[in-house]
């Protein structure tokens, strides 16, 4: 789908899509020159016969010659925002596509005053790749419908333009993590996301290294590597550098990103039950989320060093599993009794977040599928979010705002370590079933030593069984958005 900001009256779309005002009904200048241009059918038709009243998502369409006009309520003036924009553009996409044979759609969307034009046209991209998206690879019949080209309508379109291409690159790379989130475990598999980690690093100008069972074993990854030995598919260790170039000075900070890989969780020999384990090729959401602001990365070129890692394996019950009772020697050197097998992505993590350690950078973030008790918690519209520096978690809450995603902080006590006690070793790897999602990161802070780390849960956002505002059900690729923003801002 090509996306650009055109002139208004040089538009040749199928679709127009013009916004109003539930309280204010005054034509932009757009509207004025459709109103001469297809004769008054924007004002009597649509307004005074139609009595459309520009309720918030209320939409009417009026066919044109050669074309159609989606009118769409935009709310209230003082109530409308950016998120609105990108709702309405996500939607109306949708709707566009089913209005016969339409390739090109137009945007109109008026500005309140309160939101820069560069805001609206971002947004105005971002939505409609986000509502655009879906995943047939496997549908034996595609959809023939896609919309080809989308324009933006404003009088100063090259203004617009920045904003247009990082939205594009934001949208493409959600797209990205979106495809590998949907695809079945049987075909994204430790060694197949490795391979395609290597060629986005390689068609981005970026450093990748690739550690297997053996390196692993000689690193000490033992925490990762119990997690994974009940698996045929060997497990993988990745970490994609960025280092930017054309500088005069270095760079502004080092971050790590560390996404939760588990290829595919079935508890292990703590077997989940049937309901439960039916979205859990999904639990790579993490792996897929730091994938795809790495490729954003390498595109915008900020002035951040930024490391990504993932240690993906799958969680399975066999002959060759880790048991319960078992103990652990982490890489960092502490002791984990395995108290259920299932709660395996904070083993996995806790040797990823002891590796960052060892890369000497200013902040982690680690993006996870970790814990059920954070849907519990928050439902499935917002991610929790964890760690033990104030400002830090502050500074990650605003750039989701910015990004519009949902982000809460939940607590982390010194005295949740208490339920984490094991008999006979350090600690164990569960608690009680109370505060799951804080007990987890609690466990989590013992093996980091970042002076700021932010812990993002997204058991419960990364994938939807039902439409949520822009998002589509399915993979989300949540926190995509919030990365970028945290990182490129
Ligand atoms: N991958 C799951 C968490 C999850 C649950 C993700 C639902 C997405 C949707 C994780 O590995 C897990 O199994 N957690 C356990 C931990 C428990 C055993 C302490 C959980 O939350 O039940
Ligand atoms: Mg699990
Ligand atoms: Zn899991």
């Amino acid at each position: 789908m090509e996306i650009y900001a055109k002139l208004p009256h040089e538009t040749t779309a199928d679709v127009i899509v013009t916004g109003f005002f539930e309280d204010d009904k005054t034509l932009n200048d757009t509207q004025k020159s459709l109103d001469e241009k297809f004769e008054n059918v924007v004002s009597k038709n649509i307004l005074e016969v139609e009595n459309f009243k520009g309720k918030y998502l209320e939409t009417f369409t009026c066919p044109v010659q050669g074309a159609k006009i989606l009118a769409i309520g935009l709310g209230k003036k003082e109530e409308f925002n950016v998120d609105k924009v990108r709702e309405i553009a996500a939607k109306t996409i949708k709707q566009s596509e089913k209005l016969s044979k339409t390739k090109t759609v137009a945007f109109n969307i008026q500005n309140n005053g309160n939101m820069c034009c560069c805001k609206i046209a971002g947004n105005i991209t971002l939505g409609t790749i986000m509502g655009e998206y879906d995943f047939d690879k496997y549908k034996t019949k595609k959809n023939e419908e896609k919309i080809e080209r989308v324009e933006i309508l404003h009088c100063k379109p090259e203004k617009m333009t920045p904003a247009i291409e990082k939205a594009k690159i934001t949208g493409d790379a959600m797209d990205f993590t979106k495809d590998l989130i949907f695809e079945p475990a049987e075909y994204a598999t430790p060694t197949k996301i490795a391979e395609i980690a290597t060629g986005l690093a390689n068609e981005n100008g970026l450093e990748i290294k690739v550690f297997g069972r053996e390196e692993l074993k000689a690193m000490n990854f033992n925490a990762f590597l119990a997690v994974g030995q009940g698996s045929v598919q060997e497990q993988k260790f990745i970490h994609i550098k960025y280092v930017p170039k054309n500088f005069n000075e270095g760079p502004e900070k080092k971050i790590a990103i560390i996404g939760k890989g588990i290829t595919f969780d079935s508890g292990g020999l703590d077997i989940k039950p049937p309901a439960s384990m039916l979205t859990m090729k999904t639990d790579m959401s993490g792996c897929a989320c730091v994938l795809g602001v790495m490729k954003a990365i390498a595109k915008i070129k900020p002035n951040v060093e930024v490391h990504m890692l993932s240690a993906l394996c799958e969680n399975m019950p066999s002959g060759s599993s880790y048991k319960v009772g078992d103990v652990l020697v982490a890489k960092n050197g502490k002791t984990i009794e395995v108290d259920n097998t299932d709660a395996e992505g904070r083993l996995t993590l806790a040797d990823a977040l002891t590796y960052a350690d060892e890369l000497n950078v200013d902040e982690v973030i680690d993006v996870a599928t970790l814990t059920g008790a954070v849907i519990v918690a928050l439902g499935n519209t917002i991610t929790g979010v964890m760690g033990h520096d104030e400002e830090f978690i502050k500074e990650i809450i605003e750039d989701a705002k910015e990004a519009g995603e949902n982000l809460w902080q939940m607590p982390i006590l010194d005295d949740m370590q208490d339920n984490l006690k094991s008999d006979i070793a350090d600690m164990r790897n569960t608690g009680s079933r109370y505060a799951g999602a804080s007990t987890a990161a609690r466990f989590l802070l013992n093996f980091t030593k970042a002076k700021k780390w932010a812990h993002l849960d997204i058991a419960g956002t990364a994938f939807l069984d039902k439409p949520y505002k822009e998002l589509n059900k399915g993979a989300t690729a949540a926190m995509v958005r919030t990365l970028i923003q945290h990182i490129t801002k």
